[in-house]
């Protein structure tokens, strides 16, 4: 076999970046090194460029990210500085040492106003400070490195994150009624199926010599539901029918972020370019729950 390819990985201890270390720690194709905070603080440029520079990878995946939608509004500098600035001085560093990069963007460039799928060429209108910095972090590193591929995504969870289905189950554990959202329409995506398609990406990226599709894709779970449909499957598949999900207009649960209320992705391009499909998200959930 051929030299392994060398990928870097920041956001080693969240649900994508994770996932990805798991998963290419069983590829011999692939030599990983994953960093986080603990590694590198992605607040410092220098060290966050140097980082990349001295470990010379082949490929360099950020799953770093403010990803606190809420806090994001009152932490306006830092999350700018984590989604917006560090990618950038990622992607100059990629673009220094010759190397490529994969990156996430987020259904929350868009405004929510759309009754179709948005496809990768809509026009973004994000709402709030987490969508805006995002934004401008996909725009630095298309603009800063030719070979970069961008992955929006949407609704991520895994078993073990900070996420919608596991604050579902806690709740699950204290009361017997909740009231969520109907009005907010999504594709949830398990950050394992994520990392499973973005190493089928890279792999594809790898052996074909000649590609040049980089650029924006659309990257999520199959399907369309509901937040409050989406708590109502968590419940029955959980083994918590008795619990009542109770809908609720978002106007009733105001949040300092506001949410598209309708963030569905195409993810067509995708398929058409890499033959590469998400499961479905009642599969996904099962199998996480399972
Ligand atoms: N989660 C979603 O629903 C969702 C939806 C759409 C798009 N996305 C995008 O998908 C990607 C992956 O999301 P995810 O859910 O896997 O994120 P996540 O679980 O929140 O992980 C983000 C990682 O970034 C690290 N990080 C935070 N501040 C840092 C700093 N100053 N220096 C270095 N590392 C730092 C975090 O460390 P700590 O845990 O120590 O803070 C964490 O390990 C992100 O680009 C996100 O914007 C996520």
């Amino acid at each position: 076999m051929s030299n392994p390819r060398k990928v870097l990985i920041f956001g080693k201890h969240g649900q994508v970046g994770g996932q990805l270390v798991n998963q290419l720690a069983q590829r011999e194709e692939y030599a990983v090194v994953a960093t986080d905070i603990e590694d590198v603080d992605l607040t410092d440029d220098t060290a966050t460029r140097t980082l990349v520079i001295e470990q010379r990878p082949d490929w360099v995946i950020n799953t770093s990210a403010h990803t606190a939608v809420d806090r994001a509004e009152t932490e306006r500098e830092l999350a700018h500085q984590l989604n917006a600035v560090a990618p950038r001085v990622i992607a100059e560093a990629c673009s220094e040492i010759g190397a490529a990069m994969i990156h996430y963007s987020t259904d929350y460039v868009f405004d929510g106003s759309a009754s179709v799928p948005y496809v990768e060429t809509d026009q973004p209108n994000p709402q709030s400070v987490y969508g805006i910095t995002k934004l401008e972090g996909e725009r630095a590193v298309l603009s800063a490195l030719d070979h970069s591929l961008i992955f929006r995504t949407a609704w991520v969870y895994s078993k073990d994150g900070k996420n919608f289905v596991n604050t579902m189950l806690r709740l699950a554990g204290e009361r017997s009624e909740i009231k969520v959202v109907c009005d907010q329409y999504g594709s949830p995506t398990l950050a394992d199926d994520l990392a499973a398609m973005t190493i089928g990406a890279l792999g594809r990226v790898v052996v074909d010599t000649d590609f040049s599709a980089y650029g924006i894709y659309h990257a999520t779970g199959q399907g369309v539901v509901s937040w409050a449909g989406f708590s109502g499957e968590i419940m029955r598949l959980s083994g918590n029918s008795q619990v009542k999900v109770h809908p609720i207009p978002s106007s009733d649960y105001p949040t300092p972020a506001p949410r598209p209320a309708y963030s569905v992705l195409s993810n067509h391009k995708l398929k058409q370019q890499f033959g590469l499909e998400l499961p479905h998200w009642q599969d996904a959930l099962g199998r996480c729950l399972g």
